[in-house]
């Protein structure tokens, strides 16, 4: 009774403070332990290290970059408050080498070419790599220059891309086609472009990119889950099933285009872009919110609903999905720290997503079971360790912790 007192005044006490949109600390302390269920450590050490081990293609390599930076230098990522000290992208010293992702980069950058890897034939997957690119370009050794000149020609390369009839940029080189997946390798590019170039212009490019995507991709329902996106349109690999990755993919790449747009001094005060922005990201939370997940795994199903190729085909139910639900796990709470007044909902959202994340990872930082990232089509769960999955738990890792750090997620839960 008088713990229920306590829970109820406190509930209050943070629906004031929400709706002032006070920022980020921890001013409450008191630990509640009445059913208090404790969100279990992701060892980001260990799922990171598999995503490096695993990766071989250029979106794996640019994930993984970018998962690195989260976990271990969350400082330079785009979620950091001080992402760009004095307006600019951050100055590294020497080579970067002593950066872990930007160590990995390394081996991975091709710095002679019009791309910074080799497609296979999307000409946005190895804008990933880009971030990466253009921080070790911004490196205090002149050794660097050329890593800068490579990500200006890589930024050449992704905006020459094939336009489909609203101007979105393709993830194919030859013909006009969109992938959900795209969401996370070019406008978040661009966005860092624009800030590295002092480009205005290319950031609400940026931010436009979004829009043109969420106009082709955005599922056409009205049923409860309307928001999640479709996976591809286009004329060569179209396929409208609502692919729990895809939208993992959006989730993170929209909302590391508003970390972008609202850490940046520029653009700090561009609130209807940034609500804009926050609006598209929530769209597809509480798509995928209204929708059951698999009650074996605890994940999202690899289509989240529906089949492979339309929201309507059952024929098939569809294992649960580590990859995707960690991704749209790191873009909740990501999105908790970035927008307090939504955390609650994040958090709930979020939460029994990460147990079951960590309960389905074994000693060595394998998530299982996956889709096989490389056939999205088959029926059998994969369970040897998906190079983006193993980034993604990364980042929710990452993201869980830092959303501890700002005081917005509590490591106990508070319930009445
Ligand atoms: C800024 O970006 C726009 C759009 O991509 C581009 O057309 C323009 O040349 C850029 N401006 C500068 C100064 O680089
Ligand atoms: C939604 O419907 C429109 C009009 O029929 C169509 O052009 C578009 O491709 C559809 N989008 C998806 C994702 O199915
Ligand atoms: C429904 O999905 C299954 C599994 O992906 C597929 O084999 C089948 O062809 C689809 N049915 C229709 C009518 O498209």
């Amino acid at each position: 009774m008088r713990i229920g007192l306590i829970v109820i005044a406190l509930s209050i006490c943070l629906l004031v403070r929400e709706s002032f949109e006070a920022p980020a600390k921890s001013p409450l302390k008191i630990s509640i332990s009445v059913s208090s269920s404790s969100v279990p450590t992701i060892d980001t050490a260990k799922t990171l290290s598999l995503a490096k081990s695993l990766s071989s293609h250029s979106w794996e390599w640019g994930t993984t970059i970018q998962a690195s930076l989260e976990v271990n230098n969350p400082e330079l990522s785009v979620f950091s408050t001080n992402a760009f000290p004095n307006g600019k992208v951050p100055i590294v010293s020497g080579t970067g080498q002593k950066i872990d992702a930007l160590a990995y980069a390394k081996q991975k950058i091709q710095t002679n070419g019009p791309a910074l890897a080799d497609g296979a034939g999307a000409i946005g997957d190895p804008a990933s790599l880009g971030v990466g690119a253009i921080l070790l370009g911004s490196a205090t050794s002149t050794k660097n220059t050329i890593y800068k000149s490579a990500a200006q020609r890589q930024l050449n390369t992704v905006l020459a891309a094939p336009k489909f009839y609203n101007g979105a940029l393709s993830q194919r080189a030859n013909v006009a086609e969109l992938w959900a997946d795209n969401m996370f390798m070019t406008p978040p590019f661009l966005a860092y472009s624009a800030v590295a170039g002092n480009n205005v212009t290319l950031l609400r490019q940026a931010i436009s990119q979004c829009a043109l995507y969420r106009q082709v991709l955005q599922a056409n329902t009205t049923s409860t889950w309307k928001g999640l996106w479709t996976h591809i349109v286009g004329q060569e690999s179209q396929t409208l099933g609502i692919w729990a990755t895809g939208n993992g993919w959006a989730a993170l790449g929209m909302v590391r285009v508003l970390a972008t747009v609202k850490n940046w001094q520029t653009s700090s005060s561009w609130s209807s872009e940034q609500g804009q922005l926050i609006q598209y990201i929530l769209e597809i939370i509480n798509g995928a919110k209204a929708v059951p997940v698999d009650p074996q795994t605890g994940f999202y199903r690899n289509y989240i609903v529906g089949g492979s190729n339309s929201q309507n085909n059952n024929t098939v139910t569809w294992f649960g999905d580590g990859a995707g639900t960690a991704a749209l796990t790191a873009a909740a709470l990501r999105l908790a720290v970035i927008r307090p007044s939504l955390a609650p909902q994040m958090i709930s959202f979020a939460k029994p997503l990460l147990t079951s994340l960590a309960k389905n990872t074994n000693n060595d930082g394998l998530l299982s079971p996956t889709v096989n990232p490389l056939d999205w089509y088959t029926t059998t769960p994969f369970t040897s360790g998906s190079p983006e999955g193993q980034a993604f738990i990364s980042m929710a890792g990452a993201a869980w912790r830092d959303c501890v750090n700002a005081g917005v997620c509590s490591s106990t839960s508070r319930k009445s």
